[in-house]
């Protein structure tokens, strides 16, 4: 299982884009716009004049609020539709490329060296393999620059390995998870046209490739999901106790 994984190449999302394009509209889906882009935001922390990649940009979201804040955006996805549309809904706020972060395009929009910060928003567990991703994004970097990243808490969601219970003895609700140590390359959901593919790795296999990327990890963040309509008292004690979402920063060593 272990070798395959490796051997996997992520996929681009052209055969989704049109629905991941409506769900998560011109400014982020509510998930994008009150948990992922603030969380991640936090972690890049992106000042005036500053160079930033974000790679598996997607249609380009995260352009607006990186701009805002007076940071020059530049987005890389492998999927040709998703950068038309960021470059329909965003050229103004940002330059998007078709490329590969696992194997980065040589263009003088990415020059090595050349980014104060880089970012992978939702979009690391869709890339494979994580080692070529994080040394593409390291060399992106200059020395002292940070990476951010946004995915779901590996711990806590494993892609179709765990899920919500409920303990009727206990009256409680818990965390099920089948698997965590084994690597998953795992068929998503279709949508429509088409799937997509998710990886899932140990939170160890992530220290590790920063580390071998020369990339410091200088902050952790788990983050609970967003409460629901209706929850119970028990699903409000379990959201609060089973972060679903990670936050890491990482500091290029110089
Ligand atoms: C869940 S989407 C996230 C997109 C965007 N960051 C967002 O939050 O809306 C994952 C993205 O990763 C992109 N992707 C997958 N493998 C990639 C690779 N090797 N290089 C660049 N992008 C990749 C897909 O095309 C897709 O747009």
């Amino acid at each position: 299982m272990k070798k395959n994984l490796n051997r996997a190449r992520s996929q681009s999302w052209d055969a989704v884009a049109h629905w991941y394009a409506g769900w998560t509209g011109t400014n982020g889906s509510r998930y994008h716009r009150t948990l992922a882009v603030p969380l991640l935001l936090e972690l890049l922390d992106p000042r005036a004049g500053e160079h930033i990649a974000d790679l598996g940009c997607g249609p380009g979201i995260l352009a607006p609020p990186v701009a805002a804040r007076g940071a020059r955006f530049i987005g890389v996805d492998l999927s040709p539709k998703l950068i038309a549309e960021a470059r329909r809904n965003h050229g103004r706020v940002g330059r998007f490329h078709v490329g590969d972060a696992t194997n980065l395009p040589r263009h003088a929009d990415l020059p090595a060296g050349g980014f104060d910060g880089a970012s992978f928003l939702l979009s690391i567990q869709d890339i494979n393999p994580l080692g070529d991703a994080m040394d593409n994004a390291a060399r992106l970097l200059k020395p002292g620059g940070r990476l951010a990243m946004v995915m779901l808490h590996p711990c806590f969601r494993v892609p179709r390995q765990s899920g919500w219970g409920w303990d009727e003895g206990r009256g409680l609700k818990f965390r099920r998870l089948d698997s965590y140590l084994t690597p998953l390359a795992v068929p998503m959901q279709s949508h429509a046209s088409g799937t997509t593919r998710s990886y899932h790795r140990p939170l160890g296999a992530y220290a590790e490739a920063l580390a071998r990327a020369g990339l410091a990890l200088t902050d952790i963040r788990e983050v609970s999901d967003l409460p629901g309509q209706g929850d119970s008292k028990a699903d409000r004690r379990a959201a609060g106790e089973f972060p679903l979402f990670l936050g890491l920063r990482a500091v290029k060593l110089g």
